[in-house]
């Protein structure tokens, strides 16, 4: 049966590797300790969206949990082009993980490692139904500390997802499609895998870069789509309850680009369907990744 672990192409330190036998030390402090960083993109017709940014992000989560890159930057994109070169499919799901490396001992001790591994893994692009962009989908609230927050690298992708999949886990049994984590002080920063935009009258609201979030790629190129249409925005942390009236909602990312959410917590957002500043900004993302 085909599955990702047969089908995707694989990148282990540089070189491709048969996808079934693509494996890596149980040793290694990635999958001891959830002892890495990574990024996830996508590429559109052949060419991976924002690839100097991811590498960018890639780089800064490295420094915030002291992992040193094994090559520059621009050797990792290289890398990752040819990856996506060999799988083909001009819509693909790109995974790039770096890990701490296998340890000399089972220790806690990060200077115990001394060779990060890097994986590249390149997988034809499933896309979510186009209902879900016309109609939009549900979100709940789901309240967590996100695990970058207490070591203060809330702005690095690190390997440790295990409050996304819970939280994700919750919306899936609440018959949703994302959880929209609130934070200890009633606010909601971002989603499980995602960031979340408000409108209210036509003013755009996201949480700032200098809150708990992880700065998304998607979120950025949003906001400057938003500012070359004249949409008001405005950066600041929303409470719980203000998100929940606004008159719309979308999630935002790279694999999902920009999601209108139409219920949270099984209530109806504005009038429940997908609004009109929402369509506006993912007409405006999908004519601009056309041009790649
Ligand atoms: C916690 C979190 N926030 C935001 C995002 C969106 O980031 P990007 O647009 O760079 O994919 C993600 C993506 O997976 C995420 O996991």
């Amino acid at each position: 049966m085909s599955s990702v672990a047969t089908s995707s192409t694989v990148m282990i330190d540089g070189r491709i590797v048969p996808a079934e036998r693509a494996v890596i030390s149980v040793f290694d402090r990635g999958f001891l300790y959830g002892d890495s960083v990574f990024e996830t993109l996508r590429t559109y017709g052949g060419v991976p969206f924002a690839l100097r940014e991811h590498l960018a992000r890639l780089q800064r989560s490295a420094e915030r949990v002291f992992i040193t890159l094994p090559v520059s930057p621009g050797i990792l994109g290289e890398e990752l082009l040819r990856a996506v070169q060999t799988q083909g499919s001009p819509e693909c799901y790109v995974r790039l993980s770096v890990t701490r490396g296998v340890g000399l001992s089972l220790g806690l001790d990060p200077g115990l490692a001394q060779r990060p591994s890097r994986v590249v893994i390149v997988t034809a692009l499933s896309p979510l139904p186009d209902r879900m962009y016309a109609q939009g989908i549900a979100a709940i609230t789901y309240r967590a500390d996100r695990p970058g927050e207490s070591v203060g690298a809330s702005d690095a992708k690190i390997g440790n997802y295990l409050v996304a999949v819970l939280a994700m886990r919750a919306a899936h049994a609440r018959g949703a499609n994302e959880a929209l984590v609130e934070d200890a002080n009633g606010r909601i920063l971002e989603g499980a895998t995602s960031n979340v935009f408000a409108v209210f009258g036509s003013t755009l609201v996201t949480a700032p870069d200098t809150t708990d979030i992880l700065p998304g790629i998607t979120r950025a190129h949003t906001l400057r789509l938003a500012q070359a249409l004249g949409i008001a925005v405005e950066l600041r942390p929303l409470p719980k309850a203000e998100l929940t009236a606004a008159d719309e909602v979308f999630i935002c990312s790279s694999i999902r680009e920009l999601l209108p959410v139409v219920r949270i917590d099984e209530r109806a957002v504005g009038p429940g369907v997908p609004g009109p500043v929402t369509q506006l900004l993912l007409r405006a993302f999908r004519e601009s990744t056309s041009q790649l």
